[in-house]
């Protein structure tokens, strides 16, 4: 037990150590501050980590994971990290980045009682719902989960226009809200081209008087 914990710690001083071999000045930039272009909104699961996956480094992408990269408008956790992201970082892209084989879309499709994650699975239920005659369609349960996965990035960045935050900053300056899966078949990311950039795709009934 002790040395699975202490693993961490080993490797945080052979990281730290060999950033510092590449770049002597690599902490003492990053203690002057963040600049990040992005703001990632991904699922919590272990292997969809944003740096990593995106060949990035610290401070070059701001985060928020949750069970299935959720939006959920009464979520204060996502939606003070989007306004601190959008407002004061000035991000210039959103990312909600899915990943196909995600256990919390898998669960969702079944009606096992997760406990009180049922009450986090719930909002993709309302995705599945949404779109159940074209997944009720698909015989292949793995297949389905996996469209389930594409369509829930989808409403997620739907999710994301229609919040007052993105909607308000489009009226001073540039902000793009993209979807993309991630596969680990071949660890590579698809763009699903649903991407907003003002609020003229909107749909009226979201759109705010600012
Ligand atoms: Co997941």
């Amino acid at each position: 037990m002790r040395r699975l914990y202490e693993r961490l710690l080993t490797g945080n001083k052979q990281w730290a150590a060999e950033k510092l071999k590449d770049n002597p000045d690599f902490f003492k930039k990053l203690s002057l501050g963040q600049n990040p272009e992005y703001l990632w909104i991904g699922c919590s699961d272990s292997r969809v980590p944003a740096n990593e996956i995106t060949n990035t480094e610290s401070g070059e992408i701001f985060v928020h994971r949750n069970i299935a990269n959720m939006v959920v408008h009464t979520d204060m956790n996502l939606l003070s990290v989007l306004y601190y992201a959008v407002e004061t970082l000035k991000v210039k892209h959103v990312i909600v980045c899915g990943h196909y084989g995600c256990g919390g879309i898998m669960a969702a499709m079944e009606n096992k009682d997760q406990g009180f994650v049922n009450n986090w699975l719930r909002n993709i239920k309302e995705v599945y719902n949404k779109n159940s005659e074209e997944l009720d369609a698909i015989t292949d349960i793995k297949t389905r989960g996996n469209r389930l996965v594409e369509l829930n990035v989808i409403e997620q960045v739907h999710n994301l226009a229609k919040t007052k935050i993105v909607q308000q900053h489009w009226k001073s300056r540039e902000l793009e809200i993209h979807g993309w899966v991630y596969g680990f078949d071949n660890g590579l990311i698809k763009d699903l081209e649903v991407s907003y950039s003002d609020i003229q795709n909107v749909e009226p009934i979201f759109r705010y008087d600012i």
